[in-house]
């Protein structure tokens, strides 16, 4: 008899178990279903053609910020080869002075440069960084390329200390990628 309740209590330990597992699925699994799903978004907003660039820009930046909880931040900016700077063109989120950044300066400038993703799990170990806010913890910039040119950058920054997965930076490439498509 003992044995037989024992038994039920496991019984339905583990149908508890799975039931917090289906629930409570780990974040990585739940960004991949959130990026799959916003891919379909981002593709329909660079497809449509009654608006131009710059606007379409904003609109992708807009569902970046809004969607992904720690995306606080998220922006363009495109490279003027002749000046060596970098330009803000389109962004979601706080206003920011930093419209032309210098090739070289800060993670931007230094991504102008390397031609690599720069992911920045904790700004205040950097010393080349430039900071928009204090309420900035962490950031990410994946260069863009178009015809195997570095031609700008898709910067997000986080108010969340370490975020950033190879999940994001995938999904970033990708959504360069797009990008280029339409320029
Ligand atoms: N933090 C960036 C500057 C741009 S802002 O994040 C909008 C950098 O260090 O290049």
């Amino acid at each position: 008899m003992v044995c037989y309740f024992l038994t039920k209590i496991q019984y339905l330990f583990l149908a508890y178990i799975v039931v917090l597992k289906y629930f409570y699925r780990s974040n990585q699994e739940l960004n991949y279903m959130s990026f799959t799903h916003l891919k379909q978004k981002v593709t329909t907003i660079l497809a449509d053609e009654s608006e131009n660039t710059d606007q379409r820009l904003k609109e992708v930046c807009e569902l970046l910020q809004s969607s992904i909880g720690y995306y606080d931040w998220v922006g363009f900016y495109f490279a003027n080869e002749a000046e060596k700077t970098l330009h803000l063109k389109a962004f979601a989120g706080e206003p920011t002075d930093h419209t032309v950044i210098p090739f070289g300066k800060g993670i931007c400038g230094q991504v102008a440069v390397s031609n690599q993703n720069f992911v920045v799990p904790d700004v205040k170990a950097q010393d080349n960084y430039i900071a928009c806010s204090i309420t900035v913890k962490s950031e990410i910039v994946i260069p863009l390329f178009k015809n195997g040119k570095n031609i700008g950058q898709i910067d997000i920054d986080s108010h969340m200390e370490d975020p950033f997965s190879e999940e994001d930076e995938r999904f970033l490439e990708w959504v360069n990628e797009e990008v280029a498509n339409i320029l």
